[in-house]
């Protein structure tokens, strides 16, 4: 496997510098901080529930079984609805999760408003039209649809070709942009379709000519090349998917595959997202003291690390930009945001200090390493899965912490912020 984690001394000192605790013992004071839970490699693999994960949850509740503290779970996972991710955490961990608080790899696309109107081809596998819709997207073509539409397109499967020679379509609707969910179930089927859309200028029904460029909007979700699930060695993940999607356009065009957006982990829309319902859920709570630090635990160094260190990068120099302009309060900030302001703010994450990485080893992350005895030792990676988009900065792959599983990592923060 190409991702050897290797642990090095002595980087603590830099980058795992631990503030001092802070004073109060949690007891009667409402938490400063949230968490932010990767769910595969961290809560489960694939279906099983990986034992830490309850252990972790007890300890995050109250005698009653309520969260004492704001929880976000932060997947990359996009094949499902966030009601249904819901329910199998509520059984995984024993408490009540809700949908509110899961935020699947397509979730912030809610906020690119300016693609609901368009007609949009979806890929990916689960229920993508209700995702879709569910979203805001008004008018979508899945996969499934474009392939009954043009069935001469698909022709890899010779079991699934036409016996006979279909009457030409000629009135479905001009695709306007193509949305990637996640991985879907037959490669060769989605990758042909989506070259033919991208080529034809949406009519994949048309005779080819001039392919034009730049190509219709590509938006993509879950750049994770690998991911953990039940199997000894990591499973091909999306990111797989895109790098085969990406080397064919640029192929047959000689172009490259452009992403009008990428989104889900490391992309720090999300975690601006994630951070949003941290505060909705504090906010609803009606815990008073605004929410200063997340800690971000993973278990993938090029998708839940990089991401939270990549955020935590980003609300340092909005910190920076506030203060150099001497705003001590944005007055967003202090006013309820909706989903679509979020978005345009850029610079209001004053009450928000940062965003901790942490690595448990439960996952892709050599899932059966011994665990650094000190936590603030580093890691390093030494082929990079990130996505082609992405710059390979190696601080970002290091993460703040190591721990073996995640209820160390939620012991390891409470001891940071002195909290019982
Ligand atoms: O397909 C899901 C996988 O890419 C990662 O899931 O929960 O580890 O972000 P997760
Ligand atoms: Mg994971």
């Amino acid at each position: 496997m190409a991702l050897r984690g290797c642990l090095r001394a002595g980087r603590g000192a830099l980058r795992g510098a631990a503030p001092p605790a802070r004073g109060g013992c949690g007891g009667g004071r409402p938490p400063a901080f949230g968490f932010l839970f990767d769910i595969d490699g961290v809560l489960v693999r694939g279906s099983q529930v990986i034992p830490a994960a309850r252990d972790a949850f007890r300890a995050l509740s109250d005698a009653r079984g309520r969260l004492r503290v704001p929880v976000v779970f932060l997947t990359n996972a996009g094949n499902c609805l966030r009601k249904a991710k819901a329910e199998e955490l509520s059984r995984a961990l024993g408490l009540q999760v809700s949908p509110e608080q899961v935020i699947l790899s397509h979730s912030p696309l809610r906020l690119f408003s300016q693609f609901h109107q368009k007609c949009v081809l979806v890929a990916g596998q689960g229920p993508v039209e209700e995702n879709a819709q569910n979203l805001g997207f008004k008018h979508v073509v899945t996969i499934e649809a474009l392939r009954k539409a043009f069935p001469l397109l698909d022709m890899v499967d010779q079991s699934r070709r036409p016996k006979e020679l279909p009457p030409p379509t000629t009135d479905f609707p001009t695709i306007e942009g193509v949305i990637l969910f996640g991985e879907p179930v037959r490669w060769e089927t989605s990758l042909q379709l989506i070259i033919d859309v991208l080529l034809s200028n949406g009519n994949p029904g048309a005779e080819l000519e001039d392919i034009p460029y730049p190509h219709l909007p590509v938006l993509a979700c879950n750049m994770d090349l690998l991911w953990m699930a039940e199997a000894k060695m990591p499973r091909f993940g999306h990111g797989t998917f895109l790098l085969c999607l990406e080397n064919i356009y640029k192929k047959v065009t000689g172009r490259e595959l452009r992403y009008e957006a990428l989104i889900g982990k490391p992309s720090t829309v999300t975690y601006r997202y994630a951070e949003y319902l941290i505060k909705q859920q504090a906010e609803k709570q009606g815990w008073k003291s605004p929410i200063r630090r997340l800690y971000a635990i993973g278990d993938n160094p090029m998708s839940d690390i990089y991401g939270a260190n990549l955020y935590n990068s980003y609300l340092k120099s909005a910190h920076q930009n506030q203060v150099q302009a001497g705003v001590k309060r944005s007055p967003l900030a202090a006013s309820p945001q909706t989903e679509d302001q979020l978005v345009q703010r850029k610079d209001c994450n004053i009450s928000m200090e940062g965003c901790e990485s942490i690595l448990v080893c439960t996952g892709v992350y050599r899932h059966n390493a011994d665990v650094p005895s000190n936590p603030e030792e580093c890691v390093t990676e030494t082929a990079f899965h990130g996505h082609r988009d992405f710059c390979f900065d190696p601080s970002l792959v290091e993460a703040s912490y190591v721990v073996q599983d995640v209820n160390d990592a939620v012991q390891l923060a409470f001891k940071k912020e002195n909290w019982n």
